[in-house]
């Protein structure tokens, strides 16, 4: 099996180690693309190859994990070029994104194979075409090597369970791409809210020359693991503020469509302007 990956940056280094660790060769294109980026793949186990248009006709499984702002015109690409495999989108992208990305890779419904008649009455209403080759993603949590959990929805998620085998840990939730992109939402406007109210009682602390009394007094109610968990969120946030930006206005997105009309969604957009206010 030959593994592509549109981006190679923290999520797709990770899980490219991970499976060529485990005998599956990976490849991906850095060209055009930053430093950081070269450097990652030119260190990482994965083949270097020149074109796009090479790693989605070679590759068995397509990865895109870039940016959230990338994903959907990323797919646009793709799916013009790809006539097989799966492509799966790991960014953390609204549910609404995830369903236009879908229905890219739906084969028109002149090229479906004719249904013979004698055969129809078995057929359901909801009977869906099963060559969707598009893959709901979600890393669970930050990337890492332990390795993460990473929930997958869509037509074709069944057959990546295989990946259980080559070191990832790989849960289906369903045949419906959107189902986990609504999930991973939904635990964001949490996990993200958390991280923003936590980052500005870091800095009110750390005004004040009171960053280990914040914690001390946190820990007594919150457990003894989180101020480790804590300094882990604070610092990703800062680091990553850029896309936490792109996320929060996904998630944004999603909340505004759910939303009944005139409903404010005020801790969202706080985190959203408590990220993007990071210099
Ligand atoms: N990190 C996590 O733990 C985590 C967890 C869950 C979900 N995610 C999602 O996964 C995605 C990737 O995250 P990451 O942490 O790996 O980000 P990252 O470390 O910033 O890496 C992004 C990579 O994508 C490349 N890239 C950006 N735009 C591109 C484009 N148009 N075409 C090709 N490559 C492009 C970047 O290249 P340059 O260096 O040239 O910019 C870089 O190699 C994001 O959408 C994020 O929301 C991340």
């Amino acid at each position: 099996m030959i593994v592509g990956f549109i981006g190679f940056g923290e999520v797709s280094s990770t899980i490219s180690n991970i499976l060529s660790r485990n005998g599956i060769q990976t490849v991906t294109v850095v060209k055009g693309r930053s430093e950081k980026t070269n450097i990652r793949a030119i260190k990482s186990d994965v083949q270097i190859i020149d074109s796009y248009d090479a790693l989605v006709k070679g590759s068995d499984v397509v990865i895109s994990a870039n940016s959230p702002a990338n994903a959907l015109n990323i797919a646009k690409k793709v799916s013009k070029l790809m006539d097989d495999g799966i492509y799966i989108d790991l960014n953390n992208v609204s549910p609404d994104t995830t369903l236009k990305m879908s229905q890219l890779f739906e084969k028109p419904q002149e090229t479906l194979p004719k249904i013979e008649e004698k055969h129809s009455f078995f057929k359901k209403q909801e009977d869906v075409d099963m060559r969707n080759m598009f893959v709901d993603g979600a890393i669970i949590g930050k990337v890492s090597n332990d390795p993460t959990t990473i929930l997958f929805s869509g037509q074709r998620s069944g057959d990546l369970a295989i990946l259980n085998n080559y070191g990832l840990n790989i849960m289906i939730v369903s045949n419906k791409p959107g189902d986990v992109s609504t999930l991973k939402t939904l635990r964001s406007l949490y996990t993200k809210g958390v991280s923003a109210v936590l980052m500005e009682a870091y800095e009110a602390s750390k005004e004040i020359g009171m960053v280990d009394q914040l914690f001390e007094i946190l820990s007594l109610t919150e457990g003894e693991t989180f101020e480790e968990k804590s300094k882990s969120r604070i610092r990703n946030s800062y680091k990553n503020s850029k896309r936490k930006v792109e996320e929060m206005d996904e998630a944004l997105e999603f909340l505004d469509k759910i939303s009944p009309k005139g409903k404010k969604n005020f801790m969202t957009k706080a985190a959203r302007d408590k990220f993007n206010d990071v210099k």
